[in-house]
């Protein structure tokens, strides 16, 4: 029995947990879930977006699950997530990224695994307006030795454990030459300990185009916060959008599953969300926890639905009338009759 925190979230957030939820206690692993509030709904249930509760619970238990959690554009709180993962030094952003039969996307076959250094740089939150006119404003983006190198070491760890064999390591060191150019030279030194493992680096403007040229030429990336950020969203679309695009924030101590996608406010309530991503967190989580088994029951269960057009969601096939639930009801019926 495993106690974890879960964290419903906003927008389509609750329903794609509950189909999270439901697909993992079909895998028979038992979970004694502590249901947590942050975001839109921390405020509305405790008048906090990040509540004590929540901190205390995620202290306890190491892992959570979490639903995607609302942030206002340029105003309102600072971004929850982005709290989330200091507050429990998250510093790692771990976004596979792998074609599904049946999903339509340019490419077929693609594998990629993105390692997002998760804390520092642009993310830090050190900003202002240079004076009362607001005519200018700055940010600060932090890149430290410590930081670096522990990102690139748990992406080198990954494909040594996963028997991956070549890591790319993007980076804009040639115009930002102290913090890019850190980065490179830590990830350069981290590289020299791993000779089995092919290593090369790519500038970021280069990478984005190359990733949607050829993605297959890529194995494992490392890279910057914000750099990971876009280049993630990017290897979503690359295998069919953020609807099966799963995601992990790790740390020494614990670690948050999700989903890359947000709340998605434009479909919320209306039952047409496709759980996928968050499923896939799970099974993430389950795997961190050393449920290899189950992790794995779900990951085929998902291949099988998304493999069917009757049973998959809108997003997927826009004749479709499976919603949320039945999607979920689905991947269970696979699951059990694997
Ligand atoms: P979004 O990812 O919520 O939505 C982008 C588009 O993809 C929308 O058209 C949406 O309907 C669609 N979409 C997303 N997830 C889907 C799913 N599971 N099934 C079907 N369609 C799906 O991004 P957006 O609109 O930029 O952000 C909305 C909110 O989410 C913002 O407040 C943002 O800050 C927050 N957000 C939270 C994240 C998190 O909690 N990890 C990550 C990204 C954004
Ligand atoms: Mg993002």
């Amino acid at each position: 029995m495993y106690n974890i925190t879960l964290i419903p979230g906003d927008g389509i957030g609750p329903s794609i947990t509950e189909a999270a939820v439901r697909v993992i206690e079909a895998t028979g692993v038992e979970i004694k879930w502590d249901e947590q509030y942050a975001g839109m709904a921390g405020i509305e249930k405790h008048k906090d977006p990040i509540p004590e509760q929540t901190i205390a619970s995620i202290s306890q238990n190491k892992i959570a699950l979490k639903g995607p959690l609302t942030t206002q554009l340029g105003k309102g709180f600072r971004s929850v997530n982005v709290a989330l993962r200091k507050e429990f030094d998250l510093f790692v952003n771990l976004r596979p990224a792998k074609s599904f039969v049946g999903v339509p996307s340019r490419y077929s076959n693609v594998d990629l695994v993105m390692f997002r250094e998760n804390i520092e740089e642009f993310y830090s939150g050190i900003e202002h307006y240079i004076d009362a006119q607001k005519s200018a404003a700055e940010t600060i983006g932090i890149i430290t030795r410590f930081g670096s190198e522990r990102i690139v070491r748990a992406a080198f760890e990954y494909a040594r454990k996963f028997g991956r064999k070549k890591i790319t390591i993007v980076h804009k060191a040639n115009i930002m030459k102290y913090t890019g150019g850190l980065f490179l030279e830590v990830g350069k030194q981290v590289a020299a300990e791993f000779p089995e493992i092919q290593f090369n680096d790519v500038i970021i403007d280069n990478m984005a185009m190359q990733l949607v040229l050829n993605p297959n030429q890529y194995d494992v990336i490392v890279t910057t916060n914000l750099f990971g950020d876009i280049l993630s969203d990017l290897c979503s679309g690359l295998v069919g959008g953020l609807g099966v695009a799963p995601g992990a924030n790790i740390g020494k101590d614990a670690a948050i599953f999700e989903a890359v996608h947000g709340s998605a406010p434009d479909i919320a309530g209306k039952d047409i969300a496709n759980p996928s991503a968050l499923i896939l967190g799970a099974a993430m989580m389950l795997n961190h926890l050393g449920e290899t088994a189950a992790a794995n029951k779900i990951y085929k269960a998902i291949s099988d639905t998304l493999k069917n057009p009757n049973e998959v969601t809108k997003d997927l096939n826009p004749n479709s009338k499976v919603g949320t639930k039945q999607f979920a009801e689905f991947i269970v019926q696979h699951i059990k009759t694997n």
